[in-house]
Order: C-alpha cells, then structure tokens, then sequence
C-alpha cells in the first residue's frame, strides 16, 4: 500500500507515517493505492468463502475485503462485526419513486446506527498503528459518535468538535454514552472543520473523511454489494452528499472492482444533496474547476448541512468514471420521502432519505428510465433524529402520506 496524492497529475507519494491529509505539493487530498493485483475471480471465491469463518476480521463486513484494504496483523484490527448490512426491497418506495426495481442497503444498521462504523473501523485500527493517544473530528454528530465508540474499544482518547445548536440530541447523547469529550463550536460544521485543519496538533490524529483510511474502510460498501448481488450490478447506486466522503469512496472502490476485471458493467452514482447546502450540484453546473461553496449551508437533514466539502474533487471523478447524475432536493421533499422509507418499514435519518427524494424527482423528469434497478444508500437510522418524525408529524406530512396521496 501507497500513501499518495488523490490528483493524478501530480502523483506525489508519501510515507506510511505521513499524518497530513492533503499532499504537500499541490494542496489536493490524499489517497491509499493498492499495490497487489489479485486474481479478481479468486478474491470473488476468497471473500465468499470468509462468511463461512468465525474470526472476527471474516465476520466483518469490512474486514472480509481485506485483501484490498491496508495491512495490519489480524489482533491489530479493530472491530465490530461493521458492514454486513442486507438488502431490502422497496415496496411503497418503489412505487412513490414510480421505479419497479429498488433495493435500499442501510448502512444505518451498524454498530452505531450509521455508515461511518464502516470507514471508522480502518481508521481507528489506523490511529492506534500509529501510536495516536487522542483522536478528533468536527462533525455533524454521526462521524463523532462512531469515531467516540471506536475509539472506547481501545481506551483512546475522543474529542469531537460539534455546531453549536445544529445537531441533534439523539447522536449528542450517544457521543456521551461512548464517553467523548465534547466541544461545541460556535458556527456551522464547516467553520468547526476548518478550525481544526487550520491548527493542526501534532498529538492528536484527526479522523474526519479527508483521512485516507476512513475511505479505505468506506470502499468496501461496493464489494459488499456486488458480492449480495452476485456480481451483477445495479444501473443505479444513490448515495446522499455531504462532505462526499462516502461518494468519493463508492467511486474508488468500483474503480479498484472494474481495474481488477470483477466488474463488467459499473453502476452511475447519483449524489443527491439538500437544496440548503447543495455546493456540489452548483460545482458541477458551474464546470467542475473550483468548489462553489454555499456560505450559510441549512437543511433540517441537520446531518448533511455542509457547505463546503472537502472531498468534492474526489466526488467529482466518481461521478466522471461513473457516469453519474448529481442534483438537489428540498427540505420539503426529503420530509415526505423520509415517511415513505417509514412506512416501508425501514426507517432512517432525514439525510438518507434525499436518495428516495432524488430517484423520484429523475423518474419525473425522465432522466432514468423507471424499468433500470436502483440501489439506494440510507446511511442513518430511524432512531437518530426523532425530533424529525415529531415535526414532520406536526406538519402533517405523515397523514398525508398515510392515505396514498402524493
Ligand atoms: N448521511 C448521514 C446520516 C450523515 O451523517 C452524513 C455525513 C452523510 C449522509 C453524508 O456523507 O459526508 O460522506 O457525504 N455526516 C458527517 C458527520 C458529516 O459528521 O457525521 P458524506
């Protein structure tokens, strides 16, 4: 394994103990290449053959890929049994997105209750390689929680930098049960970010996605579901946008499938963002060359209110080698999408509901064709902002879904 610059044109390459997060040539965001080249049929087998194995790292369902992940010797890993997360078909979704083919994989159902157990699990396993004593993140409150129980498991120290007011209570209170030291930041997620990556503190190892690691462990959603799948991809995987870590490792881990032959059709991402802090919808129509930052992010999918995300470089090359679509949905939207997902019997956080939202919204406009099978990303579960099903409850955005109407 590799550390190196995530820009090609550039290519600078690092040493396995370099901590920055951003190569020191030119500013871009760093990546982890892997450099075996395994037998992609072989892995196929391997990777099948683990979920016969009781070990823990072949109980995980991050670790199972680990001959695409960085080493570490198998009582260095850090693990839940992350991952793992099945496949449930969409029923009154399917037909509220007016599709006939749609699966969600809730990566909600984690041993956190959200996606990032899935990238914390490498990077924790990382920090403590490293002989890291404190980690941090700024976060929307999800990051925090799953970098706080990680972090519990092997007595490191967890400091979590959290907007002020701009979180919810549930994932507050599960930072506190995993015993974090929190700072709440005055100002938004954005502005407790970069103070963080503007006063960098040689002691501490800072675990928010711009870490190569969390990506690392984050890529292997795409083995897992081409592996449920049987290796026959869907046409479409949605994901919900923020900080685009997660869009950013679904792209890098379908390039490493389809470099390593397992792959023959790759699935287009679509990236929905909330209209409030949609900086990469207005990226991507403005040409793609610089971020355009949204200055005062809001949206009530408090988890995705970001303005200004680091990885959109990166979400822009999984989009290009995809072939994917990229747009916006509004409060509104989400808010009865989210129902939907309920009343499937599912369930999840407002920001995973932007992916029921976006597939309805490209079924009416007819850029996908409604026959085409979709796979969408819920990241967060039902139980991490209840405040949202009260006040959707009060808006009577529940009673009006409950008769049929749309
Ligand atoms: N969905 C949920 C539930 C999230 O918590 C996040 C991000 C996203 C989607 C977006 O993922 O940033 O990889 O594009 N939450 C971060 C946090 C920012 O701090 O918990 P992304």
């Amino acid at each position: 394994m590799q550390i190196r610059c995530s820009n090609p044109a550039c290519g600078e390459k690092f040493d396995r103990a370099f901590s920055g997060y951003a190569c020191t040539r030119c500013g871009d965001l760093l990546e982890i290449a892997i450099t075996c080249t395994p037998d992609g049929e072989a892995l196929k087998a391997e990777w099948k053959q683990r979920r016969m194995s009781n070990e823990p790292a072949d109980t995980s369902g991050v670790w199972r890929f680990r001959d695409l992940l960085p080493e570490y010797d198998a009582g260095d890993i850090i693990t839940m049994g992350e991952g793992n997360s099945v496949l449930v078909e969409g029923l009154r979704t399917a037909e509220y997105a007016g599709v006939k083919n749609l699966h969600f994989k809730h990566l909600g159902w984690n041993p956190t209750a959200c996606f990032k157990d899935i990238g914390m699990t490498v990077a924790v396993t990382e920090a403590r390689h490293r002989g890291a004593k404190i980690v941090a993140c700024a976060s929307t409150g999800n990051t925090s929680g799953s970098m706080a129980a990680y972090a519990a498991r092997v007595g490191l120290t967890a400091r979590i930098y959290l907007p002020k007011g701009k979180v919810s209570s549930a994932k507050i209170a599960q930072s506190i049960d995993y015993g974090a030291e929190i700072v709440e930041v005055d100002g938004n997620f954005d502005q407790a970010l970069d103070g963080l990556i503007e006063n960098p503190d040689p002691n501490i190892y800072f675990l928010n996605s711009i870490n190569p690691f969390r990506i690392e462990g984050q890529k292997t959603v795409m083995f897992e579901l081409m592996d449920q799948l049987d290796w026959n991809p869907p046409d479409y995987v949605i994901v919900p946008g923020g900080n685009l870590g997660n869009s950013s490792a679904f792209g890098k881990g379908l390039e490493e499938l389809h470099a390593l032959g397992m792959i023959s059709k790759i699935p287009k991402l679509i990236i929905v963002q909330a209209t409030g802090a949609n900086a990469l919808v207005r990226t991507f129509l403005a040409g793609g060359k610089h971020l355009e930052k949204v200055e005062s992010p809001h949206t009530r999918a408090t988890a995705i209110s970001i303005g200004s995300p680091k990885s959109w470089k990166k979400a822009l090359r999984a989009l290009q080698f995809t072939n994917g679509l990229v747009l916006d949905v509004s409060d509104e939207e989400i808010a009865k999408a989210k129902v939907l997902i309920g009343r499937d019997g599912i369930g999840c956080e407002p920001a995973s509901a932007t992916t029921l939202a976006g597939l309805r919204r490209l079924v009416a406009s007819g850029e996908v064709d409604p026959k085409a099978s979709f796979v969408a990303i819920l990241t967060g579960h039902v139980l991490k902002d209840p405040d949202a099903i009260l006040e959707y409850q009060a808006q009577e955005v529940h009673q009006e879904l409950a008769y049929g109407a749309k």
